[in-house]
Formats: structure tokens, C-alpha cells, sequence
């Protein structure tokens, strides 16, 4: 199926942790269509080892890159750069963790530390690497840059905990970010909204396979794969998306806008 969609582009990519992550679907995507990219993670991550089967897919290089400390950014946009030979044209910030939903603190009962970890990594992190990206001069003109988020910004789930917040500013920083950067650079800044996925992050909320069910049951299209995901973050980083930027964008086959589906009406009738 491949295009040649990202022939002569550059990238990094963050947030490839096993075969079932966004980032690792995306990154066999982008690479199939002709991208090339570093490879990213933080270095407690590499440790798991998986990353490096992923790159030698890919031909790719690794940084490990906190997405939380300055330093490891600097280092990880000034290397990448040098290794691809040139600017950038796509970021993928595909990162998300809450100490307080892994060790299962109830939303009444946060760790206020924890929280701050949580905005930090999934939230604030974006605006790091976009920073630093700025600083560096190191996007081309009409570059693109995605990070994932959730549905939960919009409306409560329970047990995502901290994590809405965390999402509700990821998004935000998207639209401002996008708004300086368009006017910069013409460099284009979105958020994907994607459906429940079971990675490794997705897996550590509470409840999640019953939110996998009934997301598969009120989304018309059913729920989005990490591959589907792939495909779009690949179409965002294409000169097809050129005019697109400082959305949230729903990629969830139809969950957000669906009231009631037949599906959940025959379920419950069914009982
Ligand atoms: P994943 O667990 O495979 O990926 C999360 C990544 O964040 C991991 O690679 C992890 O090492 C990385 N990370 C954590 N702390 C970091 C730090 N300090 N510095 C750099 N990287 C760090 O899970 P998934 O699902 O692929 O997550 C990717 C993104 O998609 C996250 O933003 C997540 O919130 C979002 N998302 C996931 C959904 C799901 O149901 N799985 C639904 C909607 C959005």
C-alpha cells in the first residue's frame, strides 16, 4: 500500500515501548512510506530491549531521551538532525504516564507529587520538545507535529484520574504552540484523539477492557486500531494535511459524536 507519502522526510519518534505501541505501528507506517527517523524513549524504557528489534526494521538510530528533561531534549533534536542530515519535518509525541493511575490512587486521594510527574511527562513534555525544536531552528517549513490524547479531556471517565487534566493541557498546548508556530514557521501542531487502544498505557487504567467494549459498541465504525492511528499520524505528516493545524482531532470511528448507538440499545434490552 505503500505511496512514497514521506519520501525525503525527517523525523523523530517518540514513544516506541513494544510491538503494541502507537508509536512502534507508526513508526513500521511512516517508514514504509519512505520517512526516515530517530527512534526515541526514556532510557528506563530501553532497558526492555524491544526498541532496538524496531530500528533495525527501520534502519533508525536510538537517542534515549527523557521527555521531561531540557537537556536530553537539546541533546536528542541536535543529534537527530545531524544523523538525518538536515531539518525536521515530523514529530510524533507519543507519550503518556500517571504514577497516581498506576499505583491505583483513587481521584479523592492524589498523590500531589505524582500529579505533578503526570503533567510533566504527558502533558508539559510537549511543550518541551517543542521548545527546544524552536530554539534549535531545527523544523523545515511546513513541518508537522502530533501528539496523542484522549477523549477523557472532553468528558469524565472513571478511573483516567489525573490523566484528563494531563490530556485537557496537552491539547491546549497544541493549539497555542500551533498558533506560534504557524505563525513562525508555517509548522503545523495537532492533537489525534484516538479510541481506547490495549498497549501498555492503555492497559494500566482501571476498567479498561470494559471501556474497550463499550467504545467498540458506540462507535458506528468500531474502535480505531493502533495501525488505523498509524495511518493517520502518517497522512498528518504528508504534504496532503498541509492546511491543517491547532485541532484536536477525533480519530475514534465515531464515538464522540454518537449519543446512542443500536448496538448498546440491543445490549441492554438484551438483559
Ligand atoms: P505505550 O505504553 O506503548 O506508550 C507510552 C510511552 O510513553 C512509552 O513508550 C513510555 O516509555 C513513554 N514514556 C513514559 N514516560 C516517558 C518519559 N518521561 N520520557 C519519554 N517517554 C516516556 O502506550 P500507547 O497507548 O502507545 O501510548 C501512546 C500515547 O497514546 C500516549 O500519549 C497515550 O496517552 C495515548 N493514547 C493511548 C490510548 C490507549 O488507549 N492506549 C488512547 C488514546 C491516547
Amino acid at each position: 500500500m505503500a505511496n512514497n507519502l514521506l519520501k525525503g522526510k525527517r523525523g523523530i519518534i517518540f514513544g516506541a515501548l513494544d510491538e503494541n505501541s502507537i508509536a512502534w505501528k507508526t513508526a513500521e507506517v511512516v517508514h514504509a512510506e519512505g520517512g526516515q527517523f530517530v527512534l526515541t524513549n526514556a532510557p528506563i524504557a530501553m532497558r526492555m530491549g524491544k526498541i532496538t528489534e524496531l530500528a533495525e526494521t527501520c534502519g533508525s538510530e536510538i537517542i534515549p531521551a527523557d521527555a521531561t528533561s531540557i537537556p536530553d531534549l537539546e541533546n536528542l533534536v541536535s543529534k537527530s538532525t545531524e544523523i538525518l542530515g538536515g531539518k525536521l519535518d515530523f514529530v510524533l509525541h507519543s507519550i503518556g504516564m500517571s504514577p497516581n493511575v498506576r499505583k491505583g490512587r483513587s481521584y479523592g486521594d492524589l498523590n500531589y507529587e505524582w500529579m505533578h510527574k503526570s503533567l510533566d511527562i504527558s502533558a508539559m513534555s510537549f511543550h518541551k520538545v517543542m521548545q527546544t525544536l524552536e530554539k534549535q531552528d531545527a523544523m523545515n517549513e511546513w513541518g508537522s507535529i502530533i501528539a496523542l490524547s484522549y477523549v477523557a479531556a472532553q468528558r469524565t471517565y472513571p478511573d483516567y484520574s489525573d490523566m484528563a487534566q494531563a490530556k485537557a493541557m496537552l491539547e491546549s498546548i497544541a493549539r497555542s504552540y500551533g498558533e506560534r508556530y504557524g505563525t513562525l514557521k508555517n509548522v503545523r501542531v495537532n492533537t489525534i484523539s484516538q479510541s481506547p487502544t490495549m498497549t501498555r498505557a492503555g492497559s494500566g487504567v482501571g476498567g479498561f477492557d470494559a471501556f474497550l467494549e463499550f467504545a467498540q459498541k458506540m462507535s458506528p465504525l468500531g474502535n480505531a486500531s493502533a495501525e488505523a492511528c498509524a495511518e493517520y499520524i502518517t497522512m498528518m505528516f504528508s504534504d496532503f494535511t498541509r492546511m491543517v493545524t491547532m485541532q484536536n482531532l477525533m480519530h475514534d470511528g465515531g464515538f464522540s459524536n454518537s449519543g446512542m448507538t443500536q448496538k448498546v440499545i440491543d445490549q441492554i434490552l438484551s438483559k
